[in-house]
């Protein structure tokens, strides 16, 4: 994957060079407050809404995309936040090697890559090994929101939830197509305009739940990708 890089210098970006010395992720805000994580943030419309919303708590949005990345910490600069701290990392590798166990208040995964192709589709990001990491970070009710607009993902997704054990159902179903107040991405709205329905799963990690380790990182696709070069 070849990206071309534009050097980000906003003070809510954090280069990957500083991320590998912290060992938590709280030391990149001034005080601690409940952490949130947004995976795969795009252009950064839906994070500003949610750290608008919650001054009280603190966010790190991540992407794997440098032009994602420049234009969410463009966004949260004009919004003047300044609880929100945005990241150029893998999902998986990040929750692994940086995010400590039960500390994540809640993980915010909206219309993941869909990867419609069936020889494809083991390169989703959300899978029963991934679920089980988001556990392993998720603190006590922490919750774990996925929306997607493509059908299949979201009925895989709603009943891999349903399945899971350290998961309670905020709904009665496996996934809902209210969204209720919850805030709208670029690409949820524009699969709502076009008339089709988000599927949108809302969970809890189950007060008292015993996460077991996370599964050892499998060696795939998307794990391998450009370092940054400044
Ligand atoms: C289809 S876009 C959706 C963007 C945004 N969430 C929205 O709803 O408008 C998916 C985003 O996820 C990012 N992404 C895909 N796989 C990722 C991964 N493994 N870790 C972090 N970001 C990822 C992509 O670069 C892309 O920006």
């Amino acid at each position: 994957m070849t990206q071309r890089m534009t050097l980000i210098t906003s003070a809510c970006y954090v280069p990957e060079s500083k991320l590998e010395k912290i060992d938590d992720l709280q030391e990149l805000f001034t005080g601690p407050q409940p952490l949130n994580l947004e995976i795969g943030c795009g252009i950064g419309d839906f994070i500003v809404q949610l750290a608008e919303k919650n001054p009280e708590q603190n966010f790190i949005a991540i992407d794997i995309f440098n032009r994602g990345c420049d234009q969410t910490s463009r966004r949260i600069d004009l919004a003047g936040l300044t609880n929100v701290r945005v990241l150029r990392t893998e999902a998986r590798s990040l929750l692994l090697q940086h995010v400590k166990p039960q500390s994540l208040r809640a993980i915010y995964i909206n219309c993941p890559d869909p990867w419609p192709k069936k020889r494809h589709r083991k390169r989703r990001l959300v899978n029963s090994d991934f679920l089980k990491i988001a556990l392993h970070c998720l603190e006590e009710g922490g919750d774990f929101n996925f929306s997607t607009d493509f059908v299949d993902y979201g009925i895989e997704v709603g009943e891999l939830l349903m399945a899971e054990p350290g998961f309670d159902n905020c709904h009665h179903t496996a996934y809902v197509h209210d969204l209720g107040d919850y805030p709208i991405s670029k690409y949820m709205r524009r699969f709502l305009d076009l008339g089709q329905p988000i599927y949108y799963s809302h969970y809890q990690r189950q007060p008292g739940y015993v996460a077991a380790p996370p599964p050892a990182p499998v060696k795939g696709f998307r794990l391998r990708w450009a370092k940054e070069s400044g």
